[in-house]
């Protein structure tokens, strides 16, 4: 007797799981839902105002409508698409994470952000909490399981509401749910995109700190009008866009090897970047857009000022980690239909600066921002979570600097956008202004 009631309760815990496994998930789920299952953003408000008016200032309520979006997928994915049918699907699958119900309803491409379809609800509150798990081992390209409907699912037990059920659910309060899109492998098999993963193999992980305690602190409060007090999970998703978020990401030291230094000798500064603050590396996410740099500049005793260039290290694919004069980019001409397109200016910052990036190559080897079109990745020289990087600069005294002091500065910035890339291609200019992150500042006596 009891023997049998164990096995039709593993019977049952196999066929949901083999049934779950059945339901689509990433590709395959391409229209095989309806706008009309999903509720709008709208339908949430009146009961959860806080998290409804957190969620409009978040990126995820424009994931879709957004300027840079809206180019990077009209003007270059979609028109790559028609050039070269073998990124036609490619160019769909950008909407199973940017606007999920447009993807699931089949309206792909979607309608314009200003033909104020449903598509530009983005990445809604309904999209979140009817995901009920995902397809295969990794979670990547939007592998999520939707079951839209009157379940919504959360992170506590319990609860009542009028308008909805709700459950707990142990899947959203992990890493894994965000990694449904915030990993992205593209048509040649490239992790273009792998916040998850960086995370995933570094100290947060570990000490159990999913991406939800920075990016969803918990305030004491009401999450629904109705409710009682409890801890809530901020609406925050405060990234890039976030110049508070970004700024202090990345402590900054600064000191010279000798304090004093002859006229006629050499100034050896060392700097150290310390990553205190993300569970990922610096930059993630679009790491084809971003850029991260430093400048380190020196004004002597009558205030002259100048520009210190990085002292090379030495590694494999270094000369992309130090902006220079050279162009990139060339790709773009591809959907743009420019055939003889000489490509943009590479970095767009000031030459001899340390670039903290990883370099995306197209089938052709030229620097790309197309990530669908990237055929391998150049050195990874990001800074990882807790990770410090040393930067040395060696400075030979120009021959004619006064005695005194000179006083060092050091400023790391960070650019949402390549900014030759944006100027090209029309973005505006919110995307492409540098943030500062981060500054330090120290001093060398000169003597005769
Ligand atoms: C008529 C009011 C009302 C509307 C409309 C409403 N909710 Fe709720 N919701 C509640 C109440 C009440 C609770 C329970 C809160 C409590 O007791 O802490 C709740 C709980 C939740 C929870 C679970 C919270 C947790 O901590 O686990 C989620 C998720 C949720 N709602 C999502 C939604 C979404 C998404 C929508 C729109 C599609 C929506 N709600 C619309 C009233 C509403
Ligand atoms: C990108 C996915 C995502 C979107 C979009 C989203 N949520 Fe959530 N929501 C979550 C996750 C994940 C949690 C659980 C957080 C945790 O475990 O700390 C959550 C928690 C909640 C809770 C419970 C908070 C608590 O701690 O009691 C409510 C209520 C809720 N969401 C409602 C909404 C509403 C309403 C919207 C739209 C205005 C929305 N959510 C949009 C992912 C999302
Ligand atoms: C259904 C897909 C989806 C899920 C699930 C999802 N995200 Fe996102 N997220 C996006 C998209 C798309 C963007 C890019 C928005 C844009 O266009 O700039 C984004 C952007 C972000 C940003 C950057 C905002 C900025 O300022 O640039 C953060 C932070 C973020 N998500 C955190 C999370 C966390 C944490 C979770 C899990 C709790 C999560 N996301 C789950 C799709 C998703
Ligand atoms: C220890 C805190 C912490 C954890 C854990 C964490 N993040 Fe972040 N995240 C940050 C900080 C700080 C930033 C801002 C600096 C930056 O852009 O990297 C950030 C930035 C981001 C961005 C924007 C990157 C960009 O350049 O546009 C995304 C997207 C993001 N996080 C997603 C995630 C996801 C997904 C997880 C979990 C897999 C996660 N984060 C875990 C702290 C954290
Ligand atoms: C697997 C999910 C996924 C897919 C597929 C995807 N994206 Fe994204 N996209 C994201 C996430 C998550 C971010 C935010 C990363 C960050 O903040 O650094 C993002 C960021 C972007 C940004 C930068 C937004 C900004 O404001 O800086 C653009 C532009 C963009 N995506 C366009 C596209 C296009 C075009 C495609 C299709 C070729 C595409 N995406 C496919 C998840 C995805």
């Amino acid at each position: 007797m009891k023997n049998s009631i164990l096995s039709v309760i593993i019977l049952f815990c196999l066929s949901t799981l083999i049934f779950s496994q059945d339901l689509p998930g990433g590709e395959e789920a391409l229209g095989t839902k309806k706008y009309e299952q999903y509720e709008k953003p709208e339908a949430c408000k009146s009961c959860h105002p806080d998290i409804y008016q957190q969620w409009t200032q978040a990126m995820m309520s424009q994931a879709y409508t957004h300027h840079w979006d809206e180019i990077e997928y009209f003007d270059l994915a979609v028109e790559h698409g028609k050039v070269d049918p073998k990124f036609a699907p490619v160019a769909d699958g950008c909407n199973g994470c940017h606007t999920p119900i447009a993807f699931l309803s089949g309206d792909v491409p979607p309608p314009r952000p200003s033909e104020n379809s449903r598509a530009n609800e983005s990445v809604s509150c309904d999209v979140c909490h009817t995901i009920k798990s995902f397809k295969g081992d990794v979670p990547f390209n939007f592998s999520y399981i939707s079951e839209p409907g009157r379940l919504k699912w959360g992170n506590k037990p319990g609860l009542t509401s009028p308008h909805h059920d709700t459950e707990e659910s142990d899947f959203m309060k992990q890493a894994e749910f965000c990694g449904n899109c915030h990993n992205e492998k593209d048509p040649f098999g490239i992790w273009v995109k792998s916040t998850h993963l960086e995370w995933k193999e570094g100290p947060y992980a570990k000490q159990g700190v999913p991406c939800h305690q920075c990016h969803m602190p918990k305030a004491w409060g009401k999450n629904a009008t109705m409710a009682e007090k409890s801890m809530v999970s901020q609406h925050l998703f405060h990234g890039g866009h976030d110049a508070g978020k970004v700024a202090g990401t990345i402590e900054l030291r600064m000191h010279p090897e000798e304090r004093e230094v002859e006229y006629d000798g050499t100034i050896v500064l060392k700097v150290q970047l310390f990553n205190g603050k993300t569970g990922h590396k610096f930059p993630t996410g679009s790491v084809e857009d971003r850029i991260v740099w430093l400048h380190v500049t020196a004004t002597d005793a009558n205030g002259k000022n100048y520009h210190l260039p990085v002292d090379r290290k030495g590694f494999d694919g270094e000369e992309y980690t130090i902006a220079a004069d050279v162009l990139a980019y060339q790709d773009m001409g591809i959907p743009k239909r420019d055939p003889n397109f000489k490509g943009v200016q590479r970095d767009g910052v000031p030459f001899g600066d340390r670039i903290f990036r990883m370099p995306y190559f197209d089938p052709q080897g030229r620097m790309t921002i197309m990530q669908w079109n990237t055929k391998s990745l150049g050195v990874d020289y990001r800074i990882g979570p807790r990770e410090t990087k040393i930067e040395t600069f060696s400075w030979v005294l120009p021959g004619d600097i006064p005695e005194g002091k000179v006083n060092f500065k050091a400023k790391l910035f960070y650019q949402l956008l390549v900014k030759p890339v944006g100027d090209y291609l029309g973005v505006p200019e919110e995307e492409t202004t540098p943030i500062l992150v981060n500054s330090a500042s120290t001093w060398v006596e000169i003597y005769e």
